[in-house]
């Protein structure tokens, strides 16, 4: 109570210099829009009397606190039930990496029983409120892709390939059940974005670069999520609310830089980017995320001009738009604690994961000094219950007691994967079918090799299990079939026989043809943002084996695994048959389908399109090889005369992210000692640091000599440095949650704790992280500490020159083999002890 007075009179004395609007700058000419040169959509759903008197008595009887609450979506890895129940939270998500008990693997109990858990908080009024029942959303973006067990479609370029808008609404009608088995309301999909640049890490979530093809499916996708507007409650149904995501031009930045900035023109914005969001619209979508990139320079989450005046005016969009992940802390002039500019501009729920409490503090207190204006506040308020009212959650009950929900036999269910798998057999895109060879015949004995043939994790992309799709195990993918698997059986059942060999050795019989798999791995966001269209050099290795099988005389069908076309000359002449299957999930027996004939039927037939042009060259903006909507058919044979390959762009060298690797500096980097004397750049070993405290040696790990040794004697500080004469700009990577992750070995507890270091001169955080010794002396460990903690700790991260230095304030010992940039490590330590 003292507390809310005080805030009120801190408030009240910050009005009084400045007025209301002073906080928000005003947008430049070229980023903002002339709404009336926009198209106008038709929101299809009707004004529900009921729904809105209910709102209108809800908002007089609010308090503004429960108003903000009812505005923020926090992260279940940052909130707890207790918290929902205090701050009358209106929203908590599920960021990639996060799961139930802070588990991201946990099994689909979990997830629902934990639903309960919010929503039984969200409905207590002991707290003062008026239980309002809390909505979830997930990223259910290609299957609900975060959950065990669960059916995973196609990702969304290889769907742009079938062309197909009725199967896009069974895939979606799936994806809601396996949503509702675990009691969770709103998936984030879907992505109706519309790359321009595959060099852009996203571009795999696009069905498309052309603006018509991802509008036809816009509308099949949400009313498979949603069902039709008008038609009784979302939840009451097989259904769940939609999010068409990301508003606007996510696909369009320049480079095709994840978040970037769309430096195109107001006609280009409309003409390219917006046709889907019509379509979805026009389906009744509930919800549309703001894009976290900009236009012509101005971050879209505080763009007033396209949220406000063209997204909800024009277009008539009448449903929440939500905030990305912290992007309000992008906006010019806001912080991820304060962004007042966000709401106003248009925005009616942050998506705020560890940031909402800083921000119920800050947007209170905007609202009492009217920086965030009453109106404005109800307005944000009333859209998140009108959708909440739609949904049908008021009267939905516990999670756990909704239709669906714990019918987890439902999740990976036979239809739903027969679904996915006629939608992986659609999607293959079929560019070389030299003589004929695909399909497949009957009774072949089939060689099948490449890193990529028996990997349920990689064939799903990212997005699955994990944020970046890594780190996880093939037992995490129960009922699930590889390439491999499915291969393996269809020979088989075609009286043939097949046998995998990554590397394409064989001994005895010789294979009547080899299937080489090969391609991308996993990656989302911006970790799968590239400079060139090319495969990078560790995922060239299947080349190789392709060009050997085809020297014996083994007719070589290529299958790739990727979410984006790329420059493969190389591969298309090396095998006889060349097939994209995309990033295809869980159903790897689609693929088998389409590669062998069976044994008594009809051949299977390729009828899947390009859904995005291949280069014919590495460049970005090269010439083309295949055009968009290009695809063979195995009727004709596809034979391609032979490529050029010159890729036409410099292989990029050295990767912001790696410091040091087996023990040596990165390009760019070098590796120093340091003590009293000075600092010393270690080239060769055995060396010794200038004062003579410092000596370095060679030691072994993974490969002979892939480490370095570093004792340090006498007392004093004394350190190991990673530097270079120009500095990297980090800023991307630690709001992306990277770790700087260090690869070392204790050799001798060090006497005194030790610290880390990142930054540049002035600018430097230094960081206590103890004498580990929770690591055990002489085992190595990717020890991990959040680049968000060098931030905190007052680190400019636009601005490094020394990634990493390790100092001892007296002696010991440790080995380190690799220093980089990375989402996984063994040990991953806290920020608390940073100073
Ligand atoms: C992504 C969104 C996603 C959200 C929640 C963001 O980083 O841009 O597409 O829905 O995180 O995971
Ligand atoms: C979350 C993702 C989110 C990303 C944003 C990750 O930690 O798990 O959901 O999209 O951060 O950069």
């Amino acid at each position: 109570m003292s507390r809310l007075k005080l805030g009120l009179m801190l408030g009240f004395a910050a009005i009084v210099p400045q007025t209301a609007w002073s906080a928000e700058p005003e947008l430049s000419p070229a980023a903002t829009a002339h709404a009336a040169q926009w198209p106008v959509a038709h929101w299809p759903w009707r004004t529900d009397r009921k729904i809105e008197a209910r709102i209108k008595h809800l908002l007089a009887a609010m308090s503004v606190e429960e108003k903000v609450g009812q505005i923020l979506q926090a992260d279940i890895a940052s909130v707890t039930p207790e918290e929902v129940r205090r701050y009358h939270l209106g929203s908590v998500l599920n960021g990639g990496n996060a799961g139930p008990g802070g588990d991201d693997y946990a099994p689909a109990e979990q997830w629902l029983k934990l639903a309960d858990a919010f929503y039984d908080a969200s409905m207590d009024r002991s707290a003062g409120g008026h239980g309002i029942p809390v909505m979830w959303g997930t990223d259910a973006v290609h299957g609900h892709s975060n959950i065990i067990g669960a059916t995973l479609f196609p990702h969304n370029s290889g769907l742009g390939a079938m062309r197909d808008p009725a199967l896009i609404r069974q895939i979606a009608a799936a994806t809601a059940i396996e949503v509702r088995t675990t009691g969770i309301d709103w998936t984030f999909a879907p992505t109706i974005t519309v790359p321009q640049d595959t060099r852009w890490g996203r571009a795999y979530e696009g069905y498309s670069s052309d603006p018509k093809l991802v509008t036809s499916y816009a509308g099949p996708f949400i009313e498979g999520l949603q069902g039709k507007p008008n038609t009784g409650a979302v939840l009451a149904g097989p259904h769940v609310i939609a999010t068409a995501k990301h508003f606007l031009a996510d696909g369009g930045t320049a480079q095709g830089r994840d978040q970037g900035d769309a430096q195109i023109s107001e006609k280009t914005l409309r003409d390219v980017h917006a046709p889907p969001y019509v379509a979805a619209i026009n389906a009744g979508v509930l919800s549309v995320m703001a894009s976290f990139s900009s236009w012509n320079g101005e971050k879209m989450t505080g763009n007033r001009s396209m949220l406000t005046d063209v997204l909800k005016h024009r277009m008539g969009f009448g449903g929440l738009v939500v905030s990305d992940w912290n992007a309000h802390g992008q906006v010019a002039g806001c912080t991820n604690a304060s962004c007042p500019r966000a709401v106003n501009a248009g925005i009616d729920m942050y998506m705020a994961p560890d940031s909402w409490k800083a921000l119920y503090t800050s947007l209170n207190a905007q609202v009492r000094d009217g920086t965030v204006s009453k109106a404005r506040l109800d307005e944000a308020v009333a859209s998140v219950l009108r959708v909440k009212l739609r949904a049908g959650l008021f009267e939905a009950g516990r999670p756990s007691a909704r239709p669906y929900a714990g019918k987890f036999d439902l999740l990976g269910a036979a239809e739903h994967r027969r679904i996915a798998r006629e939608a992986v057999r659609k999607s293959l895109v079929l560019l070389k079918n030299q003589g004929g060879l695909l399909p497949l015949r009957a009774g072949s004995r089939i060689l099948v090799a490449g890193d990529g043939a028996d990997d349920v994790a990689r064939q799903s992309g990212g997005w699955t299990l994990s944020w970046q799709g890594t780190g996880v195990t093939p037992a995490m993918f129960p009922g699930a079939t590889s390439l491999w698997q499915g291969i393996r059986s269809a020979a088989a059942s075609a009286g043939g026989a097949a046998t995998l060999s990554p590397d394409g050795s064989f001994s005895g019989q010789r294979p009547d043809a080899a299937i080489v798999v090969f391609g991308e791995t996993q990656y989302a966001e911006f970790q799968g943002d590239l400079t060139t269209l090319r495969l990078k050099p560790e995922q060239r290795g299947p080349l190789e084996t392709m060009r050997k099988l085809k020297a014996q005389g083994i007719p070589v069908v290529a299958v790739m695994l990727t979410g984006r076309p790329l420059w493969t000359n190389p591969e298309l002449n090396a095998a006889d048959a060349f097939v994209v299957a995309w990033l295809p999930g869980s159903e790897g027996a689609g693929v088998a389908d389409m590669l062998l004939s069976p044994a008594q039927g009809k051949a299977p037939e390729f009828n899947g399109r390009l859904s995005f042009a291949w280069p014919a060259t590495a460049r970005p903006d090269g010439p083309v090889l295949f055009p968009l909507g290009y695809g063979l058919t195995s009727k004709v044979p596809g034979a391609l005369a032979p490529l050029s390959e010159e890729p036409g762009v410099a292989e990029v060298a050295a990767s912001a992210d790696l410091y040091l690797a087996k023990g040596v500096a990165g390009p760019g980097w070098s590796l120093e000692a340091r003590d009293e004397g000075g600092s010393t750049r270690i080239t060769t070993v055995p060396a010794v640091s200038a004062g003579g405290r410092v000596a370095v040696t060679a030691t072994d790990h993974v490969v002979q000599e892939g480490a370095r040794r570093f004792t340090v004697s006498g007392s004093g500080t004394a350190s190991v440095a990673i530097t270079s004469h120009a500095a990297a700009d980090l800023s991307r990577q630690t709001n992306g949650e990277m770790l700087l992750v260090a690869t070392l070995r204790i050799d001798q507890q060090p006497a005194a704790p030790l610290h880390f270091s990142l930054g540049s001169g002035a600018a430097t955080a230094r960081l206590d992280v103890g004498q580990m010794d929770a690591l055990p002396v002489g085992q190595w460990r990717r020890v991990a500490v959040p680049l968000k903690c060098f931030r905190t700790a007052g680190a400019d991260m636009a601005k490094v020159d020394m990634p990493f230095a390790i100092e001892f304030a007296g002696p010991g010992s440790l080995s380190l083999s690799e220093v980089r940039l990375g989402m996984e490590a063994d040990v991953t330590l806290n920020c608390a002890k940073g100073g």
